[in-house]
Order: structure tokens, then C-alpha cells, then sequence
């Protein structure tokens, strides 16, 4: 092998050797290869060099390190920047030597379009493709649009950019963007021998001339349309799909170069936008909050491979689920062999529902309801590296549960407890290994929502939280850090916001105007149909115990009556809504108006008007101003990372990066002002957080709060 020094500045980056007539030009950027600076520059340096040099008979293009190219670098978005004075799909277009792309692990954005200007492309069978631009808000813009439906044809490459999705080498290979697939042993030497195989043919196959597949969109006019009507629930309010959708349209209306240079300007009207700013900080949160500052790094983590969890109720059975999906075997213990039958058939039943959708297919959810081994006695787990408690929710059940898990458990099993409200010391002090304990609170549904939030007692030991978080990355989860808190971090955010929806009802306004202010903001469903769907009697009984136990509680009379009225919502035909039989979508109910304005009178309850802006502010403000007291106290690590908890817990709008990320859109002093203003009229429940107020007078952002120090 004869080693070519490139003579280039970003030799680091880029590394050019011949190897048997074959340029391989190798990408190495840890830790994905991104785009980043001198990167491309590097790319053609080293096609020019392999297209000057006689001995080079083809080229490979390829990455170093665990991936192929990841994409342009993320955090170069936004900033100025030059526009080159080259790019390297031209390059490879004017060049008459056959490049080949040779992919492991990941070719997306702009790693896929520097795969798509090379003549050939190969991949690992683990290897994955795609253009997710669309996921931080913008679309692909090196030429990708032009080419991939060149490529696959038009329809096929708008479902690819709109979604995001990332394709499996199998499926790319069948789509056409993959020409051959390698066993990947040895993935230089493969791509090396291949490029080999297709030195001499001509002519080049260059994508960028191919224009048979996009006749489908002369054939198929209304494909277009067809998307935009496909997408528009799941990405409402977001300028990019649609912006997609122009750009694959000019790929089949326009010639080549002018196709490119729409999306050029498609692009540049998109990379500043709110909404690519906000998925740009939503994806990098997403990897920060992994992140527990003060962990020992050389820190040994416990190994789980093998976990159990108590409990076949609807939460215990959806945990379960929650490993079986992700292809770990789980055992399901209850001790009342009739809950454990329910328990299982509700599974059953859940992924037979997937099945008959057709998001899973009968032999994955044979595979899937395998990993999960029913057990009635609570000795036959005691040799599982982790439990996780998920019985009913009152202390002296789950003290009696973990008294028992820790004589039938092994001495360094972990046992983990999903309550969402406990005090996690009170529990962990009944067992001999305090330090083993941790709360995984999962978020329902358990085995859909992605949240997964990590309690730290004060007794855990850094190991125990440490694998817990990874427990949870490795089921596919967004593992979260709280400390032990009432409700912790994500619940205890998000209190003020239901208590504003209830008494902003009770002031006046109606459930319809409220729903209609979310979802506007980009909720998928408002908060009083998703009231609806769960029913209106638990959060009722919780009101009649308070309400008990405490002489001075107000309650919310108005939501009450609603109750009493028997509308639990959904499953009685009407709650905040109507319904009719059969079926589930939600009528304004003039009926439920009457019933609130004859209750108020009744009562003597002053009812009022609510502007649109009122009610966003008063739902989302006093969350706000809790997030702030959370982060005082040191129950969280991070603004950011709460936002995250939004984001993956609770639904909130990507596009709006969090709830802390939009309170900036607002600033920290408005939202101060106005909360001292609602302290004067409603009283302690607005106290202004400390942290707020510190904000407010800096003009700090509330994204970029943190503890000082986790308590
Ligand atoms: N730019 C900058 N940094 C990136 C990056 C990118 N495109 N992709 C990943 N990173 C960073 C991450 O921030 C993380 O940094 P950290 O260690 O400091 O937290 C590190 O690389 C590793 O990333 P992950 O933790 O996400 O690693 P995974 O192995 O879990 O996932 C991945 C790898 C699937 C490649 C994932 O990182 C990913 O989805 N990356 C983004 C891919 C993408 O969106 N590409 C398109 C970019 S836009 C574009 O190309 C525009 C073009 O059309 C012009």
C-alpha cells in the first residue's frame, strides 16, 4: 500500500491513500463524521488528487470510527459562514473517475448526498440511510432533493425527506439507493475489491442525469398534494415539510441546476427559522441531558441484562412491554395469579391491536410476547440483575413490596420503584441496600412515552443511577435526571399547568377555547380532550381526599358538578365533551355550557372572558416559574433537560424546543412581571421563583438555567 501524504491542511480530517489503483479517501472526524470544518474542503482536495493521479483507477469514499458521514455539522447552523467556493457533488459530477460510497453505520444529510454525487454506493448490512433535515427544521441541502428522486422516483424520495425516517441498508438496497450490499468484515478491503470490479466501466452512472423515475410525477400528478395532506396533522405548524415537498416538486419540474438552486433558496429561508432554531436546541438537549455532572469516571457500572418487574397492572404490564420491545427478556411477576392472566392478555391485546394497525408484524409480536415470562412467586427472580416495582401507588404497599424484594433479590440486584410521587428514601430505608435503590418513573403509556425519569435518593449510589439512566437509553428511552422530590422534576413542572386549566374553567373559560389555544400552539390534542380519554373521576376522587384531609382546600366546584353530572368523559358518552356511540371524536356540548354557567350562578362562582393569550400565559408560566423553583433546590440538573422531559413526557411541540426554550421566546422579565402581578391577585400559588426574579433583573435565559448544586 502506498501511503500518499495529501499535502493537505486537513489531512487530520481527511486521509487519502492508493491501495491497488484504488483513491480511498477516508473521513475521520470523531465522533460521526460530520461535516465539519475542512471536511468537505478535505473531500475534494482528495478527489482531485485521486483524479490527477494515473495510478487511480477508482475511488472509495469512506468513514473512520463507527459511521460513515453523519451529516453537515449542526452547529455551524445559524452561524455566518462562506459559501464555498467548491462543493463536493460537483466535484464528483465533473469527475471521470468512478467513486465509490462504501457506508457503515450512518449516511444521513449531507453524508447521504455526498453517497448520492459518487457513482456507486455499498453498505454494511447494519448500515442505515437517510435525509432527517426535516427533524431539525430544515431540508436537505446538498442537492439531496434533486437527487434521491432521481434516484427512487418521487414519491418513494418524498416520503424519505418528509419524514426523516432513516432506511435500513435492506430497504435501501430494494429502494434502489443501494447498489450492492457487503458483509462489512473488513469494510476498506470490501469497498476496495468492488470499486475494482466497476473500474473500467463507462459511462459513469452520474444521478444527477438520470430522469426516467420522475416521469411517475407526470403520470401521478396529485402526489403532491397527497403529501401535503398526509403531513399536515403530524407537522403542523412547521414550515419545512412543506418546503420539502416544493423542493422534490422543482426536481421534477425543473432541470437539474435550477432544481438545485430552488432548494439552495428553500434552505436559506428555513435555516434561521423559529422553528429550526428550537429543533436545533431540542437535539442537542436530547445529548446533554445524558450528561450527571460530579460521576467518578472510572465509574464500574453493574451490569443488567436481566430484568423483572412487579406488578401486572396497566403500568407494570406496559414497562414490561417497554423491554420486550427493545428485545430484552422480562419477567412479570404478580402474586395474584388472576392479575397476572389480565395483565398478559392486556398485552396481548395491545400488540395485537399493532399487528391488525400493521405497525408490527404477527411473527414480531410472537417474538415480542415471548421475552415476557409470567411469574407468580416473587423467589423465582431473585437472580435478575434489576427489578422494578410498579404496584399501587401508597407507601405501606411499596414498603411491604421492597421488604420482600430484598431477602428474594440478589445482595447486587438493583430494585428500582416507578412510583411517580413517593418519597424514594422513605422506601429504600426499609431495605438493607439503600444504595442499590432508584426511582424509574415511566410516563403513560409506559411502553410508548420516551421519558424515563431517573430518581436520585439521597442514599443511591452513583453506580446504581449511572446504570439506571443507561437501563434507560437502552430501551430506547430518554433517560432523565430528578432529584427526590414531591412528583419530582417532570410531574411537579407540569402541576401548575393542570391546576391553571381547572380554575381557569371554574373563572369562565370553556374547555373548547382552551383545547383550540394548545393545540394552536402545536399540541397534538388539548388537554381537556386528553382529560377526556383518561376520565374525569380520578382526578375527582384525588379532590374528594384532599378535600378531606384538608378543611381549607377550595377544590375546583365547577369541574366537580361535571362529575357528579356523570360525564367522566369518554367511556360515559361526555365529559368535556359529547360523544357519540362508537365513537371517539369530541363534539362541543352546549349542554356542558349550561351545566357550568347554572353551577357557577348556584354557587355564586364570578365567571369572566379569557383571551386566547391569557390562557397560553397562565398555563404555561406557572410551569415556568416552577421549573425555576425545581432548579433552585437542585432537584434538576438543567433547564434544558426539563424541557427535554417535556418534550418526550407530555407531548409538547418540538418545534417550540421546551417549555423553558419558549418562555425565552417571551423573555424572563415579562414572564416576572406578569407573575408578580397574578401573585397580587391569586395569591402564594404564583410566588415568583428566586431564580426567576435573579433572571429576570440579569436578563439571563431560562434555557441556560442550572442548579448550582444537586441536592
Ligand atoms: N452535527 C454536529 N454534531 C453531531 C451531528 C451533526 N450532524 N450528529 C451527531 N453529532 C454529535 C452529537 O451532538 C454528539 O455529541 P456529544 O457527544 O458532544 O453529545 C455526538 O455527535 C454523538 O451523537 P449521538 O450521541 O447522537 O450518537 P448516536 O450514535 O446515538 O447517533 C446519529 C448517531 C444517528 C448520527 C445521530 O447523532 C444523529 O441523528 N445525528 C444527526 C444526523 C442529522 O440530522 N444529519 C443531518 C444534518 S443537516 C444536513 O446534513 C444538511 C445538509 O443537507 C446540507
Amino acid at each position: 500500500m502506498s501511503e500518499a501524504n495529501t499535502g493537505m491542511s486537513e489531512a487530520t480530517v481527511v486521509r487519502f491513500d492508493v491501495e491497488d489503483g484504488i483513491g480511498v479517501i477516508t473521513v475521520d472526524y470523531p465522533p460521526v463524521n460530520a461535516l465539519g470544518p475542512g471536511v468537505s474542503d478535505g473531500i475534494i482536495a482528495a478527489l482531485e488528487k485521486g483524479e490527477a493521479d494515473p495510478k487511480v483507477k477508482a475511488m472509495v469514499l469512506m468513514g473512520a470510527g463507527r459511521t460513515f458521514i453523519a451529516g453537515a455539522d449542526i452547529r455551524g447552523f445559524g452561524k455566518p459562514r462562506a459559501t464555498p467556493a467548491k462543493r463536493t457533488y460537483d466535484v464528483m459530477d465533473q469527475g471521470n473517475k468512478p467513486i465509490v460510497a462504501a457506508i457503515h453505520g450512518y449516511a444521513l444529510g449531507g453524508g447521504l448526498e455526498n453517497a448520492l454525487g459518487c457513482h456507486y454506493r455499498i453498505a454494511v448490512p447494519s448500515a442505515k440511510v437517510g435525509l432527517p433535515e426535516v427533524q431539525i427544521g430544515i431540508l436537505p441541502g446538498g442537492g439531496g432533493t434533486q437527487r434521491l428522486p432521481r434516484l427512487i422516483g418521487p414519491k418513494l424520495a418524498l416520503e424519505m425527506i418528509v419524514s426523516g425516517r432513516h432506511v435500513p441498508a435492506a430497504e435501501a438496497k430494494a429502494l434502489g439507493i443501494i447498489d450492492d450490499i457487503i458483509p462489512g468484515k473488513d469494510l476498506r478491503k470490501e469497498a476496495i475489491a468492488w470499486a475494482k470490479g466497476i473500474a473500467e466501466k463507462r459511462p459513469l452512472p452520474r444521478v444527477r442525469d438520470r430522469s426516467e423515475k420522475l416521469a411517475e410525477a407526470k403520470s401521478d400528478p396529485g402526489m403532491f398534494d397527497a403529501a401535503r395532506k398526509a403531513y399536515a396533522r403530524k407537522m403542523r405548524g412547521q414550515p419545512a415539510p412543506e418546503k420539502c415537498i416544493q423542493a422534490v416538486e422543482a426536481a421534477c419540474t425543473q432541470p437539474f441546476d435550477e432544481g438545485v438552486a430552488t432548494e439552495r433558496r428553500l434552505f436559506g429561508e428555513l435555516e434561521n427559522s423559529d422553528e429550526a432554531k428550537a429543533l436545533r436546541y431540542a437535539f442537542f438537549a436530547e445529548r446533554e441531558i445524558n450528561r450527571v455532572p460530579g460521576m467518578p469516571k472510572d465509574l464500574k457500572l453493574p451490569e443488567i441484562k436481566t430484568i423483572a418487574v412487579v406488578g401486572a397492572g396497566t403500568m407494570g404490564g406496559g414497562i414490561a412491554m417497554s423491554f420486550s420491545d427493545a428485545g430484552l427478556p422480562v419477567k412479570l411477576v404478580d402474586a395474584n395469579p388472576e392479575v397476572l392472566a389480565k395483565g398478559l392478555a392486556r398485552i396481548k391485546a395491545n400488540y395485537e391491536t399493532s399487528v391488525k394497525r400493521g405497525s408490527l408484524t404477527q411473527a414480531e409480536m410472537d417474538t415480542r410476547f415471548g421475552l415476557i415470562t409470567p411469574i407468580e412467586k416473587m423467589e423465582d427472580i431473585g437472580d435478575c440483575d434489576a427489578v422494578i416495582e410498579a404496584v399501587f401507588e401508597r407507601m405501606d404497599v411499596k414498603k411491604d413490596v421492597f421488604r420482600q424484594l430484598d431477602k428474594v433479590m440478589k445482595p447486587e440486584a438493583l430494585l428500582l420503584t416507578n412510583t411517580s410521587a413517593l418519597d424514594i428514601d422513605e422506601i429504600a430505608a426499609v431495605t438493607t441496600r439503600p444504595e442499590k435503590v432508584a426511582g424509574t418513573h415511566y410516563f403513560v403509556p409506559a411502553n410508548v412515552m420516551k421519558l424515563f425519569e431517573v430518581v436520585n435518593a439521597s442514599k443511591t449510589a452513583p453506580e446504581t443511577l449511572a446504570a439506571a439512566m443507561k437501563l434507560g437509553r437502552d430501551i430506547n428511552k430518554v433517560s432523565g435526571y430528578a432529584g427526590n422530590c414531591d412528583g419530582f422534576v417532570a410531574n411537579r413542572s407540569r402541576i401548575p399547568f393542570n391546576l391553571e386549566q381547572g380554575l381557569m374553567i371554574e373563572e369562565g373559560a370553556l374547555p373548547q377555547q382552551i383545547d383550540k389555544v394548545m393545540e394552536g400552539f402545536g399540541y397534538p390534542v388539548g388537554p381537556f380532550k386528553v382529560n377526556d380519554m383518561s376520565g374525569l373521576d380520578v382526578s375527582y376522587d384525588t379532590r374528594k381526599r384532599r378535600a378531606a384531609a384538608s378543611p381549607n382546600y377550595r377544590g375546583l366546584p365547577i369541574t366537580d358538578a361535571i362529575v357528579e353530572a356523570g360525564r367522566l368523559g369518554q367511556k360515559t358518552g361526555a365529559g368535556w365533551y359529547r360523544y357519540e356511540k362508537g365513537d371517539r371524536t369530541p363534539h362541543v356540548d352546549p349542554a356542558l355550557e349550561t351545566l357550568i354557567k347554572a353551577t357557577a350562578e348556584k354557587l355564586k362562582i364570578q365567571q369572566r372572558t379569557f383571551t386566547d393569550d391569557e390562557i397560553l400565559k397562565r398555563l404555561l408560566f406557572g410551569s415556568i416559574n416552577e421549573c425555576c423553583k425545581i432548579l433552585e433546590e437542585g432537584k434538576a440538573i438543567r433547564a434544558s433537560d426539563i424541557d427535554v422531559m417535556w418534550l418526550h413526557g407530555f407531548g409538547f411541540p418540538r418545534y417550540r424546543g421546551g417549555v423553558m426554550y419558549w418562555g425565552d421566546t417571551i423573555g424572563a422579565r415579562e414572564i416576572y412581571n406578569q407573575i408578580a402581578v397574578w401573585h397580587q391577585r391569586y395569591g402564594a400559588r404564583w410566588k415568583p421563583s428566586e431564580l426567576l426574579r435573579q433572571l429576570a433583573e440579569s436578563g439571563g435565559k431560562l434555557r441556560e438555567a442550572k442548579a448550582d448544586k444537586l441536592r
